[in-house]
């Protein structure tokens, strides 16, 4: 099968690709590095030619409301519209858990908007929502810095390793639309502000991490369980101990760290 994953060079389409190829599938990568612009539509039709299955993990490089609102909009609707002309039989998009109940986050209407286009469409689909990457948490760290101390929501959250997201996604992806959303989600469940410190420890990053019942998760309030996934998530393996042992190896090696 042609599947073609847009976002093919981020964190979980550069992990994606080449498990859809280890299964036999004709995976191409696709991203403004290759060519391929979803906003522009540059290379679009010729990237989609003959493909049966789109796979769009890209993620918008601004964050700021009107940015990413414009990013996902236009990027999802010229997306499903050349998709409909090349043939495609299944769009798989990933999302985030908890989504639907972020809206006062402006990233988070954005996915809002992803999520209803997609539903709203023609083409037979599937979304996938993770919770939030292992790989995240230190970006998290940097986006909750007051200049003094780390401040993160007093809530639970289920993170996976982006690995296993990869690994989820890639078997959506080979089987049937479910036109419907399944979740994803790690093995374990963690107080954010404690898993931010477990996470910093290993970095040397000395900033003091808090639970501040007042601090917001990329601009939303969070109940105890708004990240958390429901009973029938799928969840990956990876659980956060053995990523981390896993990344400072890889990190080591690299010389990054
Ligand atoms: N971070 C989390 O914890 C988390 C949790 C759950 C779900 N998600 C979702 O996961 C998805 C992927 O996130 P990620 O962290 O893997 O992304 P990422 O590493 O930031 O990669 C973003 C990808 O999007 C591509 N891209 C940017 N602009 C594009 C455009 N105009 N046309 C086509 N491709 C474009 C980039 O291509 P270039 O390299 O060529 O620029 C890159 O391949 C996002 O939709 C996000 O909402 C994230």
């Amino acid at each position: 099968m042609k599947i073609v994953v847009i976002g093919g060079s981020g964190l979980i389409g550069s992990k994606l690709v080449p498990k859809l190829r280890e299964h036999g599938h004709e995976a191409v990568a696709a991203s403004p590095n290759s060519g391929v612009n979803t906003v522009t539509g540059e290379g679009l039709a010729e990237a989609l030619k003959g493909a049966s299955v789109v796979v769009d993990v890209s993620n918008a490089p601004a964050w700021e409301d009107a940015a990413v609102m414009s990013f996902f909009e236009t990027s999802t609707r010229n997306l499903l519209n050349h998709e409909a002309a090349a043939g495609v039989k299944h769009h798989v998009a990933l999302s985030v858990v908890g989504t639907d109940r972020l809206s006062e986050s402006g990233y988070f209407r954005a996915k809002i908007v992803q999520e209803k286009l997609i539903r709203n469409g023609t083409i037979p689909y599937t979304i996938v929502q993770a919770t939030q990457f292992f790989e995240f948490l230190k970006q998290l760290a940097d986006i909750s810095f007051d200049g003094k101390k780390v401040r993160l929501p007093d809530a639970l959250f289920q993170p996976m390793a982006a690995d296993d997201v990869a690994s989820a996604v890639g078997r959506v992806a080979v089987g049937q639309p479910l036109n419907g959303t399944v979740e994803i989600g790690g093995p374990e469940t963690f107080r954010i502000d404690e898993l931010v410190r477990r996470r910093l420890a290993p970095l040397n990053d000395s900033r003091e991490v808090i639970a501040d019942p007042n601090a917001l998760y990329s601009g939303a309030k969070l109940d105890e369980r708004t990240l958390v996934p429901g009973k029938d998530a799928r969840l990956g393996e990876t659980n956060f101990e053995t990523w981390l042992t896993q990344s400072a190896g890889k990190a080591t090696a690299a010389g990054t760290r």
